[in-house]
């Protein structure tokens, strides 16, 4: 796709019926991100998912999505060695991964995962794991040249595609242009192969703005809107309704109340 100049629709899934509307609506490639804590289990930070939370969530979306390529999010602190890596990644693949994710320009762990036959996406720029302020990354000249080299170390190491968060544009083209694997962007403008945004951010589930982000849908608002008129049909005596009740049959129901 990137040789054909077709951009890679990319999108964030945490659960069986999320991912099979989007395998439906037709992305090509769903991201089970760590952003799985924050967006999905109330945890205050990307550093406290689990391998276990990841192989949990990501058999769900495979379930849900049993013929889309999947990325899963290898969580913090559990890839500091290659062999740490490698185990991991086994853990996410036969969770259903096709491919692992790691942040940070760490070559060495990109050359034993592709060489163990792992797909690996890198992620540089923010890595909300290592970043404890979410700010944009890349901003001076020299940020932006170890970036640019870091790109290039991991992609002679073998990765699949790389994920560029909160860069700018300007890198984010250069990098695309430079290597061989499809640059995958979030808030690095529109030069990279592909776009991954974070679903419920997309679907108007967060309540926060990013200004990385479109609003595509008011999801969250919807779903208070339906609870909200369920609560009013209930304490109201309108639902149920008599359609939605099960009777006996008549001659069970003479036996009964006799
Ligand atoms: O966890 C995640 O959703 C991600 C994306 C922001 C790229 O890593
Ligand atoms: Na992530």
């Amino acid at each position: 796709m990137k040789r054909r100049g077709e951009k890679i629709v990319v999108v964030t899934a945490y659960d069986a019926p999320t991912a099979r509307i989007e395998a439906e609506a037709g992305v090509d490639i769903i991201l089970v991100g760590d952003s799985v804590g924050v967006n999905v289990l109330g945890y205050a930070h990307e550093r406290e998912v689990t391998l276990a939370d990841m192989a949990h969530h990501i058999a769900a979306v495979r379930r849900g999505a049993p013929d889309i390529y999947i990325i899963g999010d290898l969580p913090y602190a559990t890839y500091d060695t290659s062999q740490q890596a490698i185990e991991s990644s086994r853990l996410l693949r036969e969770a259903g991964a096709n491919c692992v994710k790691f942040e940070g320009a760490q070559p060495e762990i990109m050359r034993a995962l592709t060489a163990a036959g792992f797909d690996v996406c890198a992620h540089l720029g923010l890595e909300s794991q290592h970043h404890d302020v979410k700010r944009r990354q890349g901003k001076t000249a020299q940020a932006a040249a170890k970036l640019y080299d870091d790109a290039l170390a991991l992609d002679a190491a073998g990765q699949n595609f790389v994920v560029l968060e909160l860069v700018p544009q300007e890198l984010a083209a250069r990098i695309t242009q430079a290597i061989g694997a499809p640059t995958i962007g979030i808030g690095a403008g529109a030069a990279t192969d592909g776009q991954v945004l974070v679903v419920n951010d997309l679907a108007g589930i967060t309540a926060r703005e990013f200004k990385h982000n479109r609003r595509y849908g008011a999801v969250g608002a919807a779903l208070r809107e339906a609870v909200e008129a369920y609560a009013r049909d209930v304490r109201a005596g309108v639902f149920p309704a008599e359609a939605h009740a099960f009777h006996m049959a008549d001659d069970e129901r003479s036996a009964f109340e006799r």
